[in-house]
């Protein structure tokens, strides 16, 4: 039996564009899987149909070819019950208080009095939003507006988390909130796909990762494990280069007093290393450097073209 929570299998959507009604691919007979109780990154360019494939979960656009499910059940609107979603772009009352808001959005999604009472305080507590619960949305900053757009998403503590680029408009305080909140979600065994442009978010939270461009998926990749094993190059810092080097183009930054060099082979260093130190130079440190995230993404882009 699978364990997927999402699983999305040949999905097509075309947009009509224009005055002419042009058609755009958006999504391209995409497949693509969220297995219960993980973190899926979701990457892309710009315009790569990201959002696209949200809207298509969650009903809110159809596609027009291939199947979704949530839960193993593609039809159960109670499935969809037990999704929280945050948009790219929220729509808020602003004239609303952050308090207000939040039970707005838990009697949308059908909360009884008593246990919004009972909610509410933990999500304003849980977003840092307690100091400002009263205050209307319209006296928010992008990244306040951001947390309450977070706080909305749990307010049914849903099984299912869909958050298109939930870190967007926050500071560093703030995104480091936001991936606490969203890790304590996959502890309590929530299920959670997220859409994002900071790879290094992506890289620290995420089981899997998933780049789509042009409406493909391009690649899936486990993250942990892709840290783990590839070696991108090594990098040297040393002191100085032996006079009329012939490592000049493997700079990558110096300073007054150090040098940082980047080779790709293991034996191609140590040769550096050797020739460094005969010419008096100091080595200070040396070792294999492991691809990020950020590497593998734009790899990925190149291979494309
Ligand atoms: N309602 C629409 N009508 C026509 N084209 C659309 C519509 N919505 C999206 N598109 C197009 O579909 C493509 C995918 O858009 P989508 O918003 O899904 O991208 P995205 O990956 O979320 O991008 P971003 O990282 O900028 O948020 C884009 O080229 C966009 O212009
Ligand atoms: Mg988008």
């Amino acid at each position: 039996m699978s364990t997927a929570a999402i699983s999305i299998s040949g999905v097509s959507k075309t947009y009509r564009t224009g005055f002419w009604g042009k058609k755009f691919v958006a999504l391209d007979a995409l497949s693509l899987s969220v297995e219960k109780g993980e973190i899926l990154g979701y990457l892309g360019p710009n315009g790569a149909g990201k959002t696209t494939t949200f809207k298509v979960l969650l009903d809110l656009i159809r596609p027009d070819s291939g199947t979704l499910s949530i839960f193993g059940d593609p039809a159960d609107q109670k499935a969809r019950e037990r999704v929280g979603y945050l948009p790219e772009n929220p729509y808020f009352y602003m004239y609303l208080t952050a308090e207000e808001t939040l039970h707005f959005h838990g009697r949308l999604r059908g909360m009884k009095g008593e246990a919004r009472k009972k909610r509410i305080p933990e999500l304003l507590h849980l977003v840092g939003l307690e100091h400002a619960k009263s205050r209307s949305l319209k006296k928010f900053s992008r990244g306040m507006l951001q947390r309450i757009g977070i706080a909305q998403a749990l307010v049914n503590n849903p099984d299912i988390l869909i958050l298109d680029e939930p870190m967007s408009g926050l500071d560093p305080n703030g995104r480091k909130q936001m991936r606490d909140i969203i890790l304590g979600c996959r502890d309590q065994g929530k299920t959670v796909i997220f859409s994002s442009h900071i790879l290094s978010d992506v890289e620290i939270m995420c089981d899997r990762a998933a780049i789509i461009r042009q409406g493909k998926l391009q690649e899936i990749v486990q993250v942990s494990e892709m840290l783990d094993n590839k070696v991108a190059h090594w990098e040297i810092t040393c002191s100085s280069l032996p006079e009329n080097s012939p490592y000049e183009d493997c700079i990558v930054h110096k300073t007054k007093n150090q040098i940082l060099l980047k080779t790709n082979g293991e034996v191609e260093a140590k040769k550096m290393i050797q020739k460094i130190e005969e010419s008096g130079g100091r080595v200070l440190s040396f070792g294999p450097q492991r691809v990020n995230l950020e590497e593998f993404y734009n790899q990925s882009g190149k291979e494309e073209k």
